[in-house]
């Protein structure tokens, strides 16, 4: 009997942690995120003009041209797992940080294709939303 309450109740807070993502989920302040993690180098607007941009090996790509560098669709896929740096390409330089430790956070359901859905971390979801937002048509 015991057992079967303990159960129920790491049940229950699974299922808080990973909640399925409704339009109205809230998600981590994106903008804020993004100022803090990604501006210095990125730029304020994304754009690949940061401060530390000149110090870099490599120069920070522009972030509004994702779509349209992809053929007119945006590759949240792609996105997500370099911000975390999870399954980073082997042509990727290292010249940007590995976000995955810490933008750690809740996880929410991210639709990752026709119907596919992947638990991530809200602040990654949030700063994918984001970046999706200021992509040049
Ligand atoms: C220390 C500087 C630096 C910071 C901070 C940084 N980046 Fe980057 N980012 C880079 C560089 C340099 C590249 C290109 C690396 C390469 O292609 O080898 C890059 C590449 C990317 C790409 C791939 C772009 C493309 O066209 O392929 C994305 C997406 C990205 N960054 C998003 C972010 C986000 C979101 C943040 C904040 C969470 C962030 N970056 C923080 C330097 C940085």
């Amino acid at each position: 009997m015991q057992k079967t309450w303990f159960l129920m109740i790491i049940g229950i807070g699974l299922g808080a942690c990973v909640q399925s993502r409704e339009p109205s989920a809230d998600l981590p302040d994106s903008k804020r995120l993004f100022a803090e993690n990604c501006v210095a180098c990125h730029g304020r607007k994304g754009q690949g003009d940061g401060k530390m941009a000149q110090h870099l090996f490599m120069p920070p790509p522009d972030l509004t041209a994702l779509s349209a560098n992809n053929g007119g669709v945006f590759p949240r896929n792609y996105v997500v797992s370099t911000m975390d740096g999870f399954a980073r390409g082997e042509h990727f330089s290292g010249a940007m940080p590995e976000f995955g430790d810490k933008l750690k956070g809740r996880m929410v359901i991210m639709q990752t294709g026709e119907g596919v859905g992947t638990p991530t971390p809200a602040p990654l979801v949030a700063l994918a939303d984001y970046l999706e937002s200021i992509q040049i048509k």
